[in-house]
């Protein structure tokens, strides 16, 4: 039995929670916030949940901690997690800036102890199928890849995400998910250009639309649009291989309804019906390989390099979209 502390309880602590309870090798026996009503909110009704406000309070009886907080505290609460010898799962975007990322890292590396990142569409069923397909090579060689991702990012003026003091905006926070996906089908990138859109006039710095470029090293182009201010709610993510294309569909950012697939002189397009949302059973897969991890010395998760990475890219994004569209070599 793994014990887990979950540090940051409201919104993907919460979905972390829902999902480990239905793993059996788990159990969360903390929940530490420095507000005490979301997590009392989850551990309504449980005898053997400790409420903490610090991991400190915390470690007497956990083995590993997630780090579900806003982006800019990633960094000094895994090191101290790190530093007390627990095990990190660490939500998206590692951090906000490359040095926190490799502190990160490096205390991984330096401690032994095992660093996951939360990228849960590695995780999915529905991403796992189109990988799928790609690797069986029925698409030939892929040329290009496209992510439509279109949805209304509503949150209250006290949230992080429009706080000046902590705001990251869409490029780091939301499509490193993006780029982590497109570095597991197709491997590093190699060059980025951007144009990015705050819609918005306040707060500055709430990036909320892009549109980016992306040159592979095995040479597939990769193209991203995404708002997060759009009426209208849309995903539409796809390989254009030379023997055939791929595409997940979904009615908002998240949601996979539907994989088409339609090969090199098939009539017929093949449609599997799915029904993959973002709700707490999406994070049971990425759970489960965070513990087999912890309990293999395996890595089955995104790691911190894979954290690294996917915030380099975000942030040369942000720095040819800086200068008008620039071509940035990574
Ligand atoms: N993988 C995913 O699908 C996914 C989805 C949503 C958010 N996220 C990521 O998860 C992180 C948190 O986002 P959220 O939407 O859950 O935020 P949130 O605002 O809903 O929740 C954050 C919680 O952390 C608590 N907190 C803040 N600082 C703390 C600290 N130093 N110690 C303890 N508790 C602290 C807050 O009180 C709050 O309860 C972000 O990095 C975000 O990008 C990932």
């Amino acid at each position: 039995m793994i014990r887990i502390g979950i540090v940051g309880t409201a919104g993907i602590g919460a979905k972390h929670f829902a999902a480990l309870k239905k793993i059996p090798e788990a159990k969360v026996t903390a929940l530490i916030d420095i507000n005490a009503e979301p997590a009392q909110k989850l551990v309504y009704g449980s005898k053997d949940i400790t409420v903490c406000s610090t991991i400190e309070e915390s470690l007497a009886f956990v083995d590993a901690l997630y780090i579900c907080t806003p982006p800019d505290s990633h960094r000094d609460l895994a090191i101290r997690a790190f530093g007390a010898g627990k095990h990190v799962f660490c939500e998206k975007p590692i951090a906000t800036t490359i040095e926190d990322a490799s502190a990160i890292l490096e205390c991984a590396q330096h401690t032994g102890l095992m660093l996951g990142v939360g990228f849960n569409m590695r995780s999915r069923d529905s991403y796992q199928r189109m990988k799928g397909i790609l690797d069986s090579g029925v698409l030939g060689e892929p040329a290009s890849y496209w992510c439509m991702r279109l949805g209304m990012l509503d949150v209250p003026f006290n949230n992080w995400r429009v706080d000046t003091n902590h705001i990251v905006g869409m490029t780091i926070e939301s499509l490193s998910h993006d780029f982590d996906t497109i570095r597991w089908l197709f491997g590093e990138v190699e060059s980025v250009n951007a144009h990015i859109i705050e819609s918005k006039l306040h707060p500055r710095g709430f990036d909320d639309n892009a549109h980016i470029n992306l040159a592979l090293k095995n040479g597939v182009k990769a193209n991203i649009i995404a708002s997060w201010s759009s009426y209208l709610g849309k995903s539409s993510r796809g390989i254009i291989g030379t023997k055939g294309t791929v595409e997940l569909m979904g009615d908002d950012t998240w949601n996979s309804n539907c994989l088409r697939l339609k090969l090199k002189g098939a009539e017929e397009t093949n449609i599997q019906e799915l029904q993959e949302s973002l709700d707490p059973s999406a994070y049971i897969g990425i759970n489960k390989d965070f513990l087999t991890t912890i309990q293999t010395g395996i890595e089955h998760v995104p790691n911190g390099i894979d954290g690294l990475e996917a915030l380099r890219i975000s942030l040369a994004a942000r720095e040819s979209a800086i200068h008008g569209g620039r071509l940035i070599a990574l």
